[in-house]
């Protein structure tokens, strides 16, 4: 059953849903972080940066600096169970600005959004594909064409876009419990079983070998400052951190659930399933002489190819597909909740209200992104089109400063005795070992980590 409680958010009484158990957080958290950065940003980003060298490199950032950041903002939304510009505007002592941390992260909610949302149509246009049999094919040139036909079509790029907004604001009028968790609570275990089966195929093709090799066989001299940039900015949108939207699933969390274990488990997960998709997609690579290196295409491109060559391979493209737009799914439902949660909490809106506005604020920001392969790809910002720009400033920019903030607010604002409180859930749990940790790595050694790779970005050094 459904925990409904009523709650003063600041600005006026609203009724608060919450997840029914720690199992549905549990599921609900792993939708968020579970998505296309596994299946479409992982293993494009190892691709381009270098495989092996830029996965430990990856891997080393979100155990030190994601995982703190992942428990803090589940922790600091628990304390309050309010969205995340309210929930540092609580916490923050008199007079000074860390809502604006808050600001930030709705901001840039509505950016991953933008280019996102577009992706996502990609995948359920995909599904489509598949279904009529058009994107099976073993040729890269023809794989290639066909995905550029797709992208390069304004119409289509729109519309797409528009059909992923309506599906998503739908679940989301259902609210937390009945729309978010019920959703992601079935569709994850299924995502996981279709990727062991894809991968295990992938890894029987003759030449396979090489591509394990390129996965997992690290050669430390490719590590560089854009590396590790690249490699943290991942690990931010891969966890969903840095933006308030895990700060805002904390806040649907009960006051039983065992924070610091539930973002370890969230954690592995994940990473689990960017490994399997590394092994699902980079074998194949390799195999079919496909270019390690095609960045975004490797989804569109690679996947179909390999289910064409396998047995009842027509009927694995389109589950796998409908399955890649189901786990965007669970991330966009979490992006969304973000702008929803503060405008239903502080602007007097309906829920019903601020999903339509917050499509609505999409539609518009999120189409020039959407046409960046077509209509607007010869305007660029800072080299940029607006789909790599908003991607770009989310992932690089806002969700590693925003992470910075949320570090120096929990070990230096919000304070020790309070950390240990709450992740004790008040002594109830015996989690003193984890805790000390917890406060060195949030106090010290995540923002200092933080700070100088963004230091490093700008050229301070
Ligand atoms: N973690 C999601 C993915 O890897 O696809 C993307 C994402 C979801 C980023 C939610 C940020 C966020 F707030």
């Amino acid at each position: 059953m459904s925990e409904t409680t009523k709650r003063s958010t600041g600005q006026h009484q609203v009724k608060r849903d919450s997840f029914t158990s720690s199992l549905g957080m549990m599921a609900a958290t792993l939708g968020s972080a579970v998505g296309l950065g596994n299946i479409w940003k992982f293993p494009s980003m190892t691709g381009t940066n270098g495989g092996a060298t830029f996965l430990f490199v990856y891997l080393a950032c979100t155990i030190v600096v994601g995982l703190p950041v992942m428990i803090s903002e589940i922790m600091l939304g628990r304390t309050v169970k309010a969205n995340a510009i309210t929930t540092f505007n609580k916490l923050s002592p008199k007079k000074q600005p860390w809502g604006l941390v808050g600001v930030a992260g709705v901001v840039a909610a509505f950016l991953i959004l933008c280019f996102y949302t577009e992706v996502a149509g990609w995948v359920f246009a995909y599904i489509f594909k598949g279904i009529s049999g058009s994107i099976l094919t073993t040729d890269p040139k023809v794989a290639s064409d066909m995905f550029g036909q797709l992208i390069s079509n304004p119409l289509m790029s729109l519309v797409w876009q528009w059909i992923v907004l309506v599906l998503i604001s739908f679940i989301v009028t259902f609210g937390v419990s009945k729309g978010i968790e019920k959703v992601t609570t079935k569709l994850m275990p299924i995502l996981f079983c279709l990727l062991v089966i894809v991968g295990i195929r992938s890894m029987t093709l003759p030449g396979a070998s090489e591509g394990l090799k390129f996965l997992f066989a690290p050669d430390f001299s490719k590590i560089s400052g854009t590396v590790i940039l690249m490699a943290m900015g991942l690990a931010f949108f891969k966890l969903s951190i840095g933006m308030g939207t895990m700060m805002t699933y904390g806040s649907y969390c009960r006051d039983d659930q065992n924070v610091p274990m539930t973002a370890t488990k969230v954690m592995l997960a994940d990473l689990m399933v960017s490994l399997l998709a590394g092994i699902a997609i980079f074998p194949a690579v390799f195999a079919y002489g496909f270019d390690v290196t095609a960045g975004p295409s490797l989804l569109f491109v690679t996947i179909p190819a390999v289910f064409a060559s396998m047995p009842f391979g027509y009927l694995f493209a389109i589950i796998f597909f409908v399955l890649a737009a189901i786990a965007s799914t669970g991330a966009m439902l979490s992006l969304f909740e973000v702008p929803v949660a503060y405008l239903s909490e502080t602007k007097q809106m309906s829920r019903k209200g601020a999903v339509i506005t917050t499509a609505l604020g999409i539609v518009i920001l999120g189409a020039p992104a959407a046409l960046s392969h077509s209509l607007t790809a010869d305007v660029t910002i800072f080299g940029k089109t607006f789909f790599d720009l908003f991607d770009f400033l989310s992932s690089n920019i806002f969700m590693p400063a925003g992470g910075l903030c949320i570090c120096i607010f929990t070990g230096w604002v919000f304070g020790k005795d309070r950390i240990r409180e709450q992740l004790s859930n008040i002594g109830k749990l015996n989690n003193g070992g984890i805790i000390s940790l917890f406060t060195v790595l949030v106090k010290y050694v995540s923002p200092i980590l933080v700070a100088l790779v963004l230091l490093n970005m700008l050229n301070v050094f």
